[in-house]
C-alpha cells in the first residue's frame, strides 16, 4: 500500500486501486508518480500476467489535479512537464484492464484509455471535460478518444465537455462491456485470469502488434505483425501450444 494507491498482488494478477478519496482520485503529480513506479515494478515481474486498474465506487478519477495546474503559466507547465510522465503508463507491456466505476473525467478518462480493455460499471460516467476549464485534453485524449470512437463523436465529446453514461460510452465504442457495479471487480478478475492463462510472450506480442496499428501505415503494421508472429516460433510456449493441440490436451504455458 502506498500513499495514494492500494495494491493487491495475487498471482497471476495485480489490482491497483487509486485511493485519494478526498479529491475523487484527482491525478496529482504525486499520485501519478506512484502509479507509474508501481506499474513499472509490476511490469518487470514475470508472475504478474495482467494488471487491473480501478478506483472507488464514486470515482475512477476526476481528472488531472486542477488545484496543481490552476496558477501555472505556459512556461511553467512546459518546464514542470507535469503530464509528460503519464506517457510511461502507456509503455507498460503487461496487459492492463481499466475497471471503471463512477467518474472517469479528463485525465481519468485518458488513463482508462491508456489501458488495453475498459470495463465499466453501470454507474460509470465518462467525459473529456477540459473544454469547460478553458483547456483541451493533455494526456492523449484528443488522439486516443478519436481512435476509439471516431472523429465526429470525439469532436462532440471534446468540444462540448459533456458527460456520457457507461451505456453511451459502450455504444460509442470506448468501453468493452457494461457490468452491474457490484460485479465490476469480479468480472475484471475473470477476464484478467483468462488472459493470464495464455502465453505471456504471445500476449505481449499481440499487445505490441495491436498498438502498432494505431501508429503505423497498414503495410508497415502488417510487417510488424509478421515479425512478431515469426518471432514467437522460437518460444517454448509456441511448441507447447501446438503440441498440446495435437495431443488434445490443454497447454501449459511457461512464459519461455
Ligand atoms: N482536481 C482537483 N480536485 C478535484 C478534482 C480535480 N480534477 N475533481 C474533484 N476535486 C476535488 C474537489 O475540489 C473537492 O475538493 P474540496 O472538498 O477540497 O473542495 C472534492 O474533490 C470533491 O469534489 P466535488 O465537491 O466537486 O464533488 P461533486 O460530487 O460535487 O462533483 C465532479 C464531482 C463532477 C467530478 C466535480 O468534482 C468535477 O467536475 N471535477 C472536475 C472534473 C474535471 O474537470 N476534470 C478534468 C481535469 S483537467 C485534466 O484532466 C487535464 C488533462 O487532460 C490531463
Amino acid at each position: 500500500m502506498g500513499q495514494y494507491l492500494l495494491l493487491e498482488k495475487k498471482e497471476p494478477l495485480s489490482v491497483i486501486t487509486l485511493n485519494r478519496p478526498e479529491a475523487l482520485n484527482a491525478l496529482s503529480p504525486e499520485l501519478i508518480q506512484e502509479l507509474v513506479q508501481t506499474l513499472e515494478q509490476l511490469d518487470k515481474d514475470p508472475s504478474v500476467r495482467c494488471i487491473i486498474l480501478t478506483g472507488s465506487e464514486k470515482a475512477f478519477a476526476a481528472g488531472a489535479d486542477i488545484k496543481e495546474m490552476a496558477g501555472l503559466s505556459t512556461v511553467e507547465m512546459k518546464k514542470r512537464d507535469l503530464i509528460g510522465i503519464w506517457d510511461r503508463i502507456f509503455k507498460i507491456q503487461t496487459p492492463m484492464i481499466a475497471a471503471v466505476a463512477g467518474y472517469a473525467f479528463g485525465g481519468g478518462c485518458e488513463v482508462s484509455m491508456m489501458c488495453d480493455i475498459i470495463l465499466a460499471a453501470d454507474t460509470a460516467k465518462f467525459g473529456q471535460l477540459e473544454i469547460n476549464l478553458g483547456i483541451i485534453p493533455g494526456a492523449g485524449g484528443t488522439q486516443r478518444l478519436t481512435h476509439a470512437i471516431g472523429k465526429w463523436k470525439a469532436m462532440e465529446w471534446i468540444l462540448t465537455g459533456n458527460i456520457y453514461s457507461a451505456q453511451e460510452a459502450f455504444q460509442a465504442g470506448l468501453v468493452n462491456k457494461v457490468i452491474p457495479a457490484a460485479e465490476l471487480l469480479n468480472e475484471a478478475k475473470k477476464l484478467a485470469l483468462k488472459i493470464a492463462e495464455k502465453s505471456p510472450i504471445a500476449v505481449t506480442a499481440a499487445k505490441k502488434a495491436i498498438l502498432a496499428s494505431l501508429e503505423l501505415p497498414l503495410e508497415e503494421g502488417i510487417q510488424k505483425e509478421r515479425q512478431l508472429f515469426y518471432g514467437l516460433f522460437d518460444s517454448e510456449d509456441q511448441k507447447e501450444g501446438m503440441r498440446a493441440f495435437l495431443e488434445k490436451r490443454p497447454p501449459e504455458f511457461k512464459g519461455k
